[in-house]
């Protein structure tokens, strides 16, 4: 069962939403030649403990911060820790935070100082997949013509989609019904409804599609050693636009 959010739902889902933006943009801002992940994580902690929320990956399932912070070919879940950031680096920061009984959930990809063109038209594209799947996250069109939107925009531009994680709702609990992937034909799975809140988040690598995970359990990097991008936002599905609730304006 999808859960359908109501009008007091969504406010606080919107406050959550925004304290996870600020957070998102905080981090990003931080991202810079010597600064280390550990340092960004734990602006990302003291922030949204001092909006009143809580970092919603902190102790989940046993994951051991707040922001998941991944460099270069790590996709997604890298643990912040002393490595310091170089010139050149892409750096992937995902966060989330619970408020009201809502968690919110949103990633980007920035730019350590100067980057190489490739790695610049990873991320534009990373994120340009984003807005062409939510095209269809709109009251009446399937999941999965979001995903297969987010494929066929990547894979045009000579890049893939990651199969083995994908996005999910999300509300009262971080990853609820229905599962989103970033892939697949139009026309399967749910009818979008009015009221629910989704987490599209498309990861794709320069390379092919398949990952790994490392043996701490959590660092997932490219199998190939190519690099790798990530944009997420949580989503509510309206009777008209979609509504992208992770953002900073109104906090
Ligand atoms: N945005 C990611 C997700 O939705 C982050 C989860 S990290 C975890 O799956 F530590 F909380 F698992
Ligand atoms: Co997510």
């Amino acid at each position: 069962m999808i859960p359908i959010k109501n009008e007091r739902e969504i406010s606080m889902m919107r406050r959550a939403c925004k304290i996870t933006a600020a957070a998102r943009a905080l981090a990003g801002d931080m991202v810079r030649p010597g600064v280390t992940t550990k340092e960004i994580d734990k602006a990302v902690h003291d922030f949204i403990v001092s909006q009143g929320a809580t970092p919603s990956f902190l102790n989940y399932s046993g994951y051991p911060a707040s922001a998941c912070i991944s460099v270069n070919q790590t996709v997604i879940h890298g643990i912040p820790d002393n490595r310091v950031l170089q010139e050149g680096d892409i750096v992937s920061i995902d966060v989330g935070a619970y408020w009201g009984g809502f968690h919110g959930d949103c990633a980007a990809t920035f730019a350590c100082g100067e980057i190489s063109p490739e790695a610049k038209k990873l991320i534009d594209v990373t994120k340009q997949s984003f807005f062409e799947g939510i095209k269809f996250a709109r009251q009446g069109c399937r999941v999965s013509d979001i995903g297969s939107a987010v494929q066929a925009y990547v894979e045009s531009n000579g890049f893939s989609v990651v199969r083995d994680f994908i996005g999910h709702g999300v509300g009262a609990n971080l990853h609820e019904s229905p599962e989103v992937p970033n892939y697949g034909r139009p026309g399967r799975g749910p009818r979008l409804i009015k009221g629910m809140t989704l987490a599209i988040e498309p990861m794709v690598n320069a390379g092919s599609h398949g990952v790994r995970v490392l043996s701490d359990g959590w660092t997932t990097v490219t199998a190939d050693g190519s690099l790798s991008a990530h944009y997420e936002n949580t989503v509510l599905i309206t009777d008209g636009e979609p509504e992208i609730l992770t953002v900073t304006e109104g906090l």
